[in-house]
Parts: structure tokens; sequence; C-alpha cells
């Protein structure tokens, strides 16, 4: 088992802005292996620090499917510097929004540039699936959940439903 705790909605670390990473060493690596980690014991594609608790500027991302290899990305102060005007509209779930869905709408293509395990500054140009993750995972650096893309009428039956399969579980 991994030895971090998974953070869901509303855990107001959640809603943080995260800070910029500016130490690399050791500690940090273990960090990027123990996310990766978790996020694979979870069959999510994507985890952001802040949803282990740690409001750090760091996300890891692999959209590998289960029949493929595994393709780790790891991101430490990662910033979109180009997004497409085309839009696209693809359904997302997350890991701190347990069991849910929606369609959120994004740009379809983005650039981002980002550090790397090996602290050495990369850029990737990311569409279709990846795109998605890029854009998600980023956006839970800045405190923000892809629900808060929906419509809030929409928000609101997605809250419902995820109360409800709480009362279930519990
Ligand atoms: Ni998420």
């Amino acid at each position: 088992m991994s030895r971090l705790t998974l953070y869901e909605y509303p855990h107001p670390i959640l809603k943080q802005k995260a800070q910029k990473v500016e130490v690399f060493d050791d500690g940090l690596r273990q960090l990027l292996d123990d996310m990766l980690e978790m996020m694979y014991e979870c069959n999510g594609c994507g985890l952001a620090a802040p949803q282990v608790g740690i409001s750090k500027r760091i996300v890891v991302i692999d959209i590998a499917k289960e029949d493929e290899e595994p393709d780790p990305l790891y991101m430490v102060n990662p910033e979109i510097v180009w997004s497409s005007d085309e839009k696209k509209v693809c359904e997302e779930g997350c890991l701190s929004v347990p069991g849910m869905r929606a369609e959120v709408e994004r740009p379809a293509a983005v650039k981002v540039k980002y550090i790397d395990y090996n602290g050495e500054e990369k850029e990737l140009s990311a569409q279709d699936f990846l795109a998605v993750a890029v854009q998600h995972e980023l956006d839970h650096l800045d405190g923000i959940l892809y629900i808060d893309h929906i419509s809030r009428l929409k928000r609101q039956m997605l809250l419902k439903k995820l109360e409800k399969q709480r009362k279930e579980k519990a």
C-alpha cells in the first residue's frame, strides 16, 4: 500500500493554490514515486499533490492503457504555455470525487512546460486525452476541480449522488 492518503472533496486543501517547488532533492523524487504508486493503486491516470494533502505544484500522469507499457509523466512546476482555440468535450472523473463522471469542455490541445523527474526542463505538446489529463491535473494546482467547469445544476446533481454513495458505503 502507498504511504500517502487520498484527500477527497470537499477537503479544503483541494481548493488551495499550491506552492511552487523550490528544492529538487531525494525527498521530491520519493514523493513523485509515492504519488505514481498511489495513482496506479487507485487505477487513476493522473494525480496532483494537493490530492495527497501536499500543497505543492507537482503532478503525475500516465494515460497508457492496461495492456500497454506504463508511460509515466512527472511534472514539477508545470505551466501551460499555449492552448488551442479549438475546444473539445470529454468525460472526466477524479480520484477526489470518487465514482462520479461528467463531460467537460476544454481546449483540444495544449503545450506545457515543466521540470521532470531528473530536474530537467521539458516542453510537451498534448492533444486528445493527454491534453485533458494535463489540464485536469494542472487545475488541481490552482484549487480547481473538474466539477467547477460544469453547470451549477449538473454540479449539484453530481454532488448529491456523491453524498448518497458515501452514505451507502458508510
Ligand atoms: Ni482530479
